[in-house]
């Protein structure tokens, strides 16, 4: 909105969300469609929190119920890049609907006739180096956009991935983190594929906690998407008492989005991952931060 005091759409960073709605992605999609810093180009789907035809229908709901219906959704895949429809989902942390259990209604609008991949490949060629993917499930849909198209890691601008356990045990077993569990091999494409990556470890989005107190805070607010977030986040909280022991909720997916909203708030440490996809640690990120020098020869 012009003179609204909100940057013009040339000063605000494209981002396209992919996302498995989701408590916390509830709250980072709301965290960007509050973000004068953002445009927010679209949302595609993934399975990992719910499926991915309810994380579809659970995007296009946020989406109307703050009134956002202009902004498109693009359903991703339904399955692994290796086409494994065997899936790992937590609904035990979401609750069986992905939004704490709350019956929401039908949305009235429908997904783009596009898939996720080829959303994300249309934009990266309509406004090549600036638009940001904010991945905030399994990389699937990356990995299937780079496929799609060999150039698609010279024209996206960034990858800002909510993904990986570094030097600390993942979510999912000792090894793995979820996202990158829920489909390593795509992770791995992602990571391998030459774009500019950022990412998001469990390392620290632990450190980023929501805690009783602040939950008390937000509800107080008088908004719109404080008062939806309150009633969607009872359950996330009993799961984060029942496993890890604490009084608040770990903000993985907002903490993630904000990265891309100001990135100054994070530091960072650059160096290569790959990730591995067999055996017992299938799914484990592998980081080699490049500092050590070789003398011999490598
Ligand atoms: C997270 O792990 C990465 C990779 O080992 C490291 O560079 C970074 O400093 C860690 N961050 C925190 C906050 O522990």
């Amino acid at each position: 909105m012009a003179g609204a005091g909100k940057p013009g759409d040339e000063a605000r960073k494209k981002v396209i969300i992919d996302t498995d709605p989701g408590i916390d992605d509830a709250m980072a999609i709301f965290v960007a469609l509050r973000s004068p810093e953002l445009e927010v180009l679209g949302l595609t789907t993934t399975f990992g929190n719910v499926h991915t035809a309810l994380a579809t229908r659970n995007a296009l709901h946020l989406l109307e119920a703050v009134g956002r219906t202009d902004i498109p959704v693009a359903e991703g895949s339904h399955v692994t890049i290796r086409k494994a429809s065997k899936l790992r989902i937590a609904s035990f942390v979401h609750g069986s609907d992905g939004l704490g259990n709350q019956n929401f209604p039908q949305p009235a609008t429908k997904p783009v006739d596009q898939s996720a991949a080829a959303f994300m490949v249309e934009q990266a060629n309509l406004y090549p180096g600036q638009v940001t993917v904010v991945a905030l499930g399994p990389l699937t849909n990356l990995a299937l956009a780079v496929e799609l198209d060999p150039l698609f890691s010279k024209k996206i601008g960034q990858i800002i991935i909510l993904g990986g356990a570094y030097s600390v045990n993942g979510n999912v077993n000792p090894a793995a983190e979820a996202n990158i569990f829920g489909d390593p091999d795509a992770a791995d494409i992602v990571f391998t594929c030459g774009a500019d990556i950022l990412a998001v470890g469990l390392n620290v989005t632990h450190q980023v906690v929501l805690t009783d107190a602040d939950r008390e805070k937000l509800e107080q607010c008088d908004s719109k998407y404080a008062r939806y977030l309150c009633k969607i986040m009872g359950i996330y909280f009993d799961y984060h008492k029942d496993a890890y022991f604490i009084k608040g909720v770990y903000l993985h997916d907002p903490t993630t989005l904000i990265a891309a909203v100001n990135p100054s708030l994070l530091t960072y440490t650059e160096g290569v991952v790959r990730v591995q996809t067999v055996g017992i640690t299938r799914g484990l990120t592998v980081f080699d931060n490049t500092k050590k020098k070789c003398v011999i020869h490598c």
